[in-house]
């Protein structure tokens, strides 16, 4: 069976190995190979690996010493790694509980094993889980660099969007003001203050904005970071004309928000609007919400239309990014 592998020349070969190690990026199950000048090292989550290097399929063989859940089961299993808590989706009871005694019985570091049991929900946009092995819901992620803990049956994260967050964190240069109106535990905010940025981050969960603080320090940048606990509509007048980059992860209802990010904007400002909307016209509706809260105050130019992945059968998950210039 063939698995996703970063291709390098052989001299490339530690320096990369040692990279992609530090990104917790690795397929520890597989074996890195070696052939005619080229290493093929397996990597467990492709979309993760950063820009520059290639990545191919290609048949390596399995670690003996490894075992994973697919050489205990009879399906093949899909599952997300946050750390050592698993994810699973599993409507039917027995498929879950064979997967869960599969992965707890595999080599895989594992702590608990969580089964999907709503949709995101909640103005927190928070999901309930079915705990099935172990206890604790609190997980410690890693992704390019930074680590962030985060309490799965208390806040929203998704390892999904690690891919998005680095684009746009690439575009975030040092000593600027940039503002998350939907900060969650940290996953713009922290990346952006490591490479220099003033960061404030609000959240209206509570227990969001305590991780968020706490993974601040984690990765030591608190000095850099302001975590404020409300409701980022009231907290808008104390930060007003102050950003120079403006995040807002909240699909569905982002447009409701676009007055208090026109408020937050500076002289000049690059807004991230994500948003999910139809196949037929996924980009339109956010950029009109964002051409009308602009009014005559600001010029708007769309910069990059960019489809973060399919949400749903016909449905996008896709972000504007925008410059404000004040006329
Ligand atoms: C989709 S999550 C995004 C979190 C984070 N940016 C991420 O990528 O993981 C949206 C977040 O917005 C927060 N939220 C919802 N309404 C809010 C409001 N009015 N003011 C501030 N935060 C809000 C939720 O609690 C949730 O943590």
């Amino acid at each position: 069976m063939s698995v996703p592998c970063v291709r390098v020349p052989r001299e490339d070969g530690e320096q990369t190995r040692q990279a992609l190690a530090d990104l917790d990026l690795i397929d520890g199950t597989h074996q890195i190979v070696h052939e005619e000048g080229t290493i093929y090292i397996p990597v467990a989550e492709p979309e993760q690996v950063p820009e520059g290097y290639d990545i191919e399929p290609r048949a390596v063989p399995r670690r003996e010493t490894q075992t994973t859940p697919a050489d205990l089961l009879d399906f093949d299993p899909s599952y997300e790694r946050l750390g050592e808590v698993i994810i699973i989706d599993e409507d039917d009871p027995d498929r879950a509980r064979e997967l869960a005694d599969a992965i707890a019985e595999s080599d895989i570091p594992t702590k608990t094993v969580l089964n999907r049991a709503s949709k995101i929900q909640g103005v927190e946009r928070v999901r309930d889980w079915e705990v099935l092995v172990g206890e604790e819901t609190e997980a410690v992620h890693r992704e390019y660099g930074c680590e962030f803990a985060l309490d799965l049956a208390a806040v929203y994260f998704s390892p999904r969007l690690a891919t998005e967050r680095h684009r746009v964190t690439q575009q975030v240069s040092e000593g600027e003001q940039a503002f998350d109106m939907f900060a969650g535990v940290g996953p713009f905010a922290i990346p952006f203050a490591k490479r220099g940025a003033e960061v404030v981050g609000v959240d209206i969960n509570e227990t969001a904005i305590e991780y968020l603080r706490k993974n601040a320090s984690r990765n030591g940048v608190s000095e850099r970071v302001t975590a404020i606990h409300g409701d980022v509509s009231k907290v808008a007048a104390e930060y007003e004309g102050w950003a120079d980059r403006i995040v807002m992860n909240l699909p569905h209802s982002a447009d409701e928000f676009l007055d208090s990010a026109v408020q937050i904007a500076g002289e000049e400002c690059r807004l991230h609007y994500y948003d999910i909307q139809h196949e037929d016209d996924p980009f339109g509706p956010g950029e009109r919400a964002i051409r009308a809260a602009a009014g005559d105050e600001y010029a708007v130019t769309v910069e990059n239309r960019h489809t973060v992945r399919s949400y749903a059968p016909h449905e996008y998950n896709v972000v504007l990014d925008v410059r404000l210039q004040r006329r």
